[in-house]
């Protein structure tokens, strides 16, 4: 797991990763705010629009855009963007990765290096509707329920180790946009708080 247990005096050095809005990574650097084991210390995105690397400068966190290199060899082009992304975690002394709707597949080789230290957030009650289609695919499935999941990340789609997971109901006339905005209000809740027992050695187990 993670390499040491952090305090609120010597908090864990956490790179958050985005490709989008980074409403999620506003929530994390929001509850930053109070004491707790962990600093934001690094915002990475693979999309050098995403707008959530605009909270780099409003909180004082160094944001960075590392967007796929032009190779025409698709093998080499991941492995070259994710050697680019470790050596930059690498400079920043990252301990803890968090993904928060960073929305490439990483590969076994970058997972296996940070392995028990890369999280990430799933909008559906994992293993239910893994992917990148999560609500769309509850909607279908006309489920009453779904929500969020905090899982760690090993070489499968969203089946690594289950931390921590909470509710929404889902409404007959529920849509799309109005799921994810649900489902968002409690990851906001969640993850900050998962992500500070992590730091200090603890996890929620699965609820
Ligand atoms: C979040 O709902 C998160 O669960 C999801 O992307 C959203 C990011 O929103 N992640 C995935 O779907 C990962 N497969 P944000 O950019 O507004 O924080």
């Amino acid at each position: 797991m993670l390499p040491r247990i952090a305090s609120v005096q010597n908090p864990l050095r956490v790179a958050v990763f985005i490709s989008g809005s980074g409403s999620g990574l506003n929530a994390m650097l929001e509850y930053q705010k109070t004491p707790r084991a962990y600093l934001i210390s690094l915002i990475l995105s693979d999309n050098e629009d995403a707008l959530g690397l605009n909270y780099g400068s409003k909180y004082g966190v160094k944001a960075t855009a590392i967007p796929l290199p032009h190779t025409q060899d698709k093998i080499h082009q991941r492995l070259s963007h994710e050697a680019m992304i470790d050596e930059e975690l690498v400079n920043s002394n990252i301990e803890l990765i968090v993904l928060n709707g960073y929305m490439r597949i990483i590969t076994p080789l970058f997972i296996n290096k940070w392995k028990g230290r890369i999280i990430n957030i799933h909008p559906s009650l994992l293993p239910k509707f893994p992917g990148i289609y999560a609500h769309r695919d509850a909607i279908n499935a006309k489920t009453n329920e779904s929500g969020c999941t905090v899982h760690l990340v090993d070489d499968g789609i969203d089946t690594g180790h289950i931390l921590a997971q909470k509710k929404v109901s889902v409404s007959p006339n529920e849509t799309i946009k109005t799921l994810q905005e649900k489902i968002k209000k409690i990851e906001h809740q969640l993850y900050p708080e998962i992500i500070n027992l992590l730091s200090t050695g603890q996890y929620h187990s699965k609820s």
